[in-house]
């Protein structure tokens, strides 16, 4: 952090401590060893149940709500739904099923955007999804999937489901 300032150890007269004589360590580490002051936004993720996965932070709800309400739920924590982005965080999704993530085609039938812009390139749709039925426009992570590399599904987007958010580190 820009603020912090280098000191050096001296615990020449302490015996035994978590720095070794000599290091030069930064206020922040300090203040976050003694549990004072300034704590990582990590550290306080982790803290909550978030799931560390560089770069990124993923909460899973344990409540359900609508694709908006999880998603407002997810930006109220300084978050969003879970953008995918690679291959890997489509294996990071693996054991989630009825899950939202944050690919919608609501403002424009048929064109699905990703929450924070990203174009839709990779895509892990289910066969046949998605398919619209009756007026589907939010993805989530189909149950029903045999193959669960292929497992996004379209639903209607007041339909209840768990939620992953995301924040970066
Ligand atoms: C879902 C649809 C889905 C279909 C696939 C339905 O229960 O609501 O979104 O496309 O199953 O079989
Ligand atoms: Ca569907």
């Amino acid at each position: 952090m820009a603020e912090d300032i280098l000191v050096d150890v001296d615990n020449s007269e302490e015996g035994r401590s978590y720095w070794d004589q000599g290091d030069k360590i930064s206020t922040s580490k300090i203040f976050n060893k003694m549990g004072i002051g300034r704590h990582s936004k990590k550290d306080s993720r982790l803290a909550d149940g978030w799931i560390a996965r560089k770069p990124s932070l993923y909460k899973v709800s344990s409540e359900k709500r609508s694709w908006q309400e999880s998603r407002d739920s997810c930006l109220n924590m300084g978050a969003d739904l879970i953008v995918v982005n690679d291959i890997e965080e489509q294996k990071f999704l693996l054991p989630y099923k009825n899950v939202w993530i944050g690919l919608s085609d609501t403002d424009n039938e048929g064109v699905w955007k990703w929450v924070d812009g990203t174009p839709l390139t990779i895509k892990y749709w289910a066969p046949g999804e998605p398919n619209n039925a009756g007026n589907e426009d939010c993805a989530e992570i189909s149950s029903k999937a045999a193959n669960p590399m292929k497992a996004w599904n379209d639903v209607p987007c007041y339909s209840s489901f768990q939620y992953i958010c995301e924040d970066h580190f």
